[in-house]
């Protein structure tokens, strides 16, 4: 079972920030189990009985999930040595650590989640779980049936063959044209080195979907908490249901 620090199960219920929660507990004003616990640091699970002035603290939210569309020329990490504004400064919540879920390129924009939960980053981001992605490319030239055919075969790339992948071209625009992509693996600029293998380099790109969970009208830049129906989209009901997420 989940154990947090006090002070930290303290700041999580709202009862107050995880500097005057240490206040708190030092101030003698804090039980678990009936005995008073002066250490911010003391280990506490869901299961103890924690109170404050005699009356029951419990946590309403243990985890943080947030949706957003990362903005161009933003980068999905949670810090950069080079000043530059990651997904994370987007994003201003009192007591949470938030860490990006996967990568996007810096000039890629779209759907992004950013969690606390490291559960949570391990079933959308391990490869076993082949978690689909769904990518819309502005290609420069006009993919034929037989190009994207060979995307769909999959493509040898310098660190080996990717995954068979669903691409279809879904609009023209001029000279060029827009292809949708659903690819099963998170390499390093995995859509953009396929497309150019296959002699379409990729002008714009932009990622509409984490398994069937799109990006909808969220505007660049904008986030929200993740709802329930979300994790439903993410993973399915069942496995959203059984998972309590959220
Ligand atoms: N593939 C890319 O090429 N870039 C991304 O940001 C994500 C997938």
């Amino acid at each position: 079972m989940e154990e947090f620090r006090l002070q930290k199960f303290l700041a999580h219920s709202g009862i107050a920030s995880r500097r005057a929660a240490e206040d708190i507990i030092a101030e003698g004003r804090v039980f678990v189990n009936g005995k008073r616990v002066t250490d911010p640091a003391h280990k506490v699970t869901l299961k103890d009985k924690v109170t404050l002035d005699g009356k029951t603290v419990t946590i309403t939210r243990t985890r943080t999930y947030i949706i957003m569309n990362k903005p161009l020329s933003v980068l999905s990490s949670a810090s950069d040595d080079r000043g530059r504004t990651c997904v994370t400064d987007l994003v201003k919540l009192d007591n949470v650590r938030l860490y990006p879920v996967g990568r996007l390129d810096y000039d890629t924009q779209g759907i992004i989640l950013l969690t606390d939960d490291g559960d949570f980053m391990q079933r959308v981001t391990h490869p076993k779980y082949e978690m689909p992605k769904t990518y819309e490319a502005l290609v420069k030239g006009e993919p034929k049936e037989d190009d994207l055919q060979k995307l769909r075969d999959g493509v040898e790339l310098d660190d080996g063959m990717t995954l068979p992948a669903k691409a279809d071209v879904i609009r023209f625009k001029g000279p060029n044209a827009v292809v949708k992509m659903v690819i099963r693996e998170g390499r390093n600029r995995q859509v953009r080195r396929m497309l150019e293998t296959i002699g379409f380099p990729v002008l714009k790109l932009k990622r509409a979907a984490i398994g069937g969970l799109e990006i909808g009208d969220l505007r660049p830049g904008a986030w929200r908490n993740m709802k329930h129906s979300d994790f439903e989209d993410l993973f399915g009901k069942n496995e959203a249901r059984k998972m309590k997420f959220g």
